[in-house]
């Protein structure tokens, strides 16, 4: 059969098998990326509906424990002066969202297990659902939480600061699916004084949803020495564990980082690699969310809008106060460093506009997949 009725009938089917996801993870023919885009965002139209999701993303300290190789602000990143918001600023910023009709936050920082930390974050979780609380968000914000390995209890304490009500997620990505490539990211002595291994990642997703919490993960794609299969596999592995919500984006190196003279792949295959992975995890995954990261718009500058052309349907606008923006770079040439938050948020929703789509103002957007696996 010829290469085009090959991908008519694979695109066609609603079950795939691993020959082909890895074929048409592989696609860089134009015509054919684009059938598989537009099957992609049919699919989503249907499954999601038109609107896409703001979560409003505040990245409120770069203080990490950790030394993840890819990862520009590492421990052993010295050169990197180290922040940490403090909680009326993390509210404030919070605030300006709710008041900009956002219907949620996602709070992110590097990784910290200590006591100060934890009773930091469950108290910006208390105030932000409590003064965030209007008529258009009646229950407030919707959170989701990006704050590395923690305990059960951790988990639970957090999810608890939110009060009764639902919306409130934990986004953990595996990185990766292979946990022999997943060793090579993380230096061997984060590994065993930290028990940074990929099993208690594992565990660590495990333990979030039995907190209550709906689960994200997620990867990076075209990391060195990634194949397709890995690839394939990770989006067998999003679909074994039954996630919620999914953030996956290009692997960029970071100067800052450990990996540079790794290298990276060449943009234009990057990005094509990339959008093929939101489209085909969103053909065989069917109802989750699925985020257009912030890395598709270092690649290129509409790389986010491509994103949700090819099946996502949550953006996350950066809404950091824009002087900590620089210090918060896990890659090299970080998007909207030098904007104030209200700049992305017009940017962005003509964007959204552009591809067809529409923003979800004032709603939590929380996934088919979770109401109904609940
Ligand atoms: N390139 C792309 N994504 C990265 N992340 C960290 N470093 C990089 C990088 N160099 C991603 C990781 C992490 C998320 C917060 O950012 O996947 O989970
Ligand atoms: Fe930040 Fe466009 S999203 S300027």
């Amino acid at each position: 059969p010829s290469p085009a009725s090959r991908l008519e009938r694979v695109l066609r089917q609603d079950a795939f098998s691993d020959a082909d996801i890895v074929y048409l993870l592989g696609l860089d023919d134009p015509a054919d990326c684009e059938a598989l885009r537009r099957a992609s965002f049919d699919l989503t139209s249907r499954v999601i509906g038109d609107a896409v999701h703001y979560r409003g993303l505040l990245e409120f300290s770069n203080v990490c424990r950790l030394n993840c190789r890819y990862c520009g602000i590492r421990k052993d990143n010295r050169g990197l002066p180290r922040y940490v918001l403090s909680k009326r600023q993390v509210v404030e910023s919070a605030l300006w969202a709710a008041e900009n009709n956002y219907g949620s936050v996602c709070l992110q920082s590097g990784e910290r297990r200590d006591e100060k930390f934890i009773r930091f974050v469950e108290a910006c979780i208390r105030e932000i659902r409590r003064e965030s609380v209007s008529e258009t968000l009646p229950h407030g914000l919707g959170l989701t939480l990006s704050l590395g390995e923690q305990d059960a209890a951790t988990y639970r304490r957090w999810r608890e600061a939110a009060g009764e009500h639902d919306g409130v997620r934990y986004l953990m990505r595996i990185e990766t699916s292979n946990p022999e490539l997943f060793a090579r990211l993380h230096p061997a002595r984060d590994r065993k004084r930290m028990e940074k291994s990929w099993r208690s990642r594992l565990r660590a997703l495990d333990d979030i949803r039995a907190a209550g919490m709906q689960v994200g993960t997620g990867g990076m794609i075209g990391l060195p020495g990634q194949t397709l299969a890995d690839l394939c596999d990770d989006i067998r592995f999003y679909a074994r564990r039954d996630v919620d919500m999914l953030g996956m984006g290009p692997y960029i190196t970071s100067l800052g980082a450990d990996m540079v003279e790794d290298g990276m792949m060449d943009k234009g295959p990057l990005m094509q690699l990339s959008l093929n992975m939101l489209a085909v995890t969103r053909l065989v995954l069917r109802d989750v969310n699925l985020a257009a990261s912030t890395a598709l718009q270092t690649l290129f500058e509409d790389g986010r809008e491509r994103g949700v052309a090819y099946g996502a349907n949550i953006v996350m606008p950066n809404i950091s106060p824009r002087d900590v923006r620089k210090n918060y770079q896990l890659y090299d040439n970080k998007p909207c460093v030098d904007e104030e938050r209200a700049d992305c948020r017009g940017c962005l929703e003509g964007r959204i506009a552009a591809v067809g789509r529409r923003v979800g103002w004032n709603e939590w957007g929380c996934s088919p997949h979770y109401a109904r696996r609940t």
